[in-house]
């Protein structure tokens, strides 16, 4: 049988995506990007060059242009399968455009699984997100725990894309799918050549800070501080973006290998939440240096504690993370040091 090394990576010029990019060729994979650049950067492309010498075939492509799709995947048909990242993920946003969120996560989900029809692609790896647990009972998930009405239309949009492969592996389609739950993505390649880059200012609390280490931002505000917690701020499972990386890598390897419809939910965390403040301290320690940081006010629809049972990943995948906290806010401080200038 023909050796299919070919993987579409959707998405594949932003931040997950580049990190899983590079993991793919690693692993003797050969990744073709599709990407339209709107969020994120050309230049990314050469990073990821620099760091494994390898010229990735870049298709400039929006994913909800269906003629074009069809064309990346006419064009090489060694394709093994995708990995859709390619998707609007500002939760506040999504808030105020709803309509454009729904439009663009879910309509370019359905080219996606039109084309991948068309073409006999059957191995699909989806970029989901712990945020379809909503507020959970009990703060460590498993993913068989429920799944709660979405707090934001980013979030339903993941709940629908789910429910929609779930649908469309069960309808018939020759498709075998791995829904990737997302805890909190955080780091950056070792190298500092990739990362992750914010558009305007950052939501996310790993890279405001490292914005305000570097003098972008005047001060980290931290949204509360009286959560029912030790230190009385929210607790996330902060995962390091080159482990969730590697777990793509695994997931599309094994949903190769399976046989008959498959639908599987993986958890990708390490298993432990930290707070709000032992993020920034631990910045502070790693990094040495002084954040200029205060507590404010909680920020409306947050969770107060949430992180991963990794459990089925671990044993189904054969993944483990390889990282901590601490290299990951040094990977993130060293990659904001060494971002391109506009
Ligand atoms: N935080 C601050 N100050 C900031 C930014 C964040 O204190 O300036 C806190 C938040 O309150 C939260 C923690 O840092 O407790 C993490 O916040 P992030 O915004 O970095 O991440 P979230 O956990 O809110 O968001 C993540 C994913 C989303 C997903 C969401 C679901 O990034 O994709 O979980 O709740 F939708």
């Amino acid at each position: 049988m023909e050796d299919k090394r070919q993987i579409v990576v959707t998405g594949g010029a932003g931040y997950i995506g580049s990190h899983t990019v590079v993991e793919l060729i690693n692993g003797g994979f050969e990744p073709i990007i599709i990407d339209d650049f709107r969020n994120s950067k050309p230049w990314i492309i050469d990073r990821i060059q620099k760091i494994t010498d390898t010229r990735v075939n870049v298709y400039e492509v929006d994913c909800l242009d269906e003629k074009s799709m069809q064309i990346v995947f006419n064009e090489n048909p060694g394709i093994l399968g995708v990995i859709h990242f390619a998707a609007y993920k500002a939760v506040g946003e999504s808030v105020e455009k709803p309509v454009m969120y729904y439009h663009n996560n879910i309509e370019s989900l359905c080219v996606l699984l039109n084309v991948m029809k068309q073409a006999e692609v059957e191995n699909l790896v989806f970029s989901s997100s712990c945020t379809v647990y909503g507020e959970p009972e009990n703060p460590v998930v498993t993913e068989d725990m429920p799944v709660q009405k979405a707090a934001s239309p980013y979030g339903a949009t993941k709940i629908a894309c789910e429910q929609l492969i779930e649908f469309a592996v069960a309808s018939g389609q020759k498709l075998k799918a791995t829904l990737l739950r997302y805890f909190n993505p955080i780091g950056a390649h070792p190298s500092a050549e990739i990362g992750e880059l914010p558009q305007g200012v950052p939501n996310n609390l790993v890279p405001y800070i490292t914005q305000t280490a570097n003098g972008l931002r005047e001060q980290v505000t931290v949204f509360g501080d009286d959560y029912n917690t030790k230190d009385g701020t929210c607790i996330r499972d902060y995962i390091h973006v080159v482990d969730l990386a590697q777990a793509h890598v695994a997931a599309i390897q094994w949903v190769d290998k399976q046989s008959g419809k498959v639908c599987e939910v993986f958890n990708l965390g390490t298993g432990k939440g930290s707070t709000v403040l032992e993020i920034i301290h631990t910045f502070e320690t790693v990094n040495q240096i002084k954040l200029n940081y205060r507590i404010g006010k909680r920020r409306p629809g947050d969770v107060e504690q949430i992180w991963a049972n990794a459990d089925k990943a671990n044993k189904v995948l054969n993944w483990n993370c390889k990282y901590g906290i601490e290299d990951a806010l040094k990977h993130s401080w060293e990659w904001e040091k060494n971002i391109e200038p506009e």
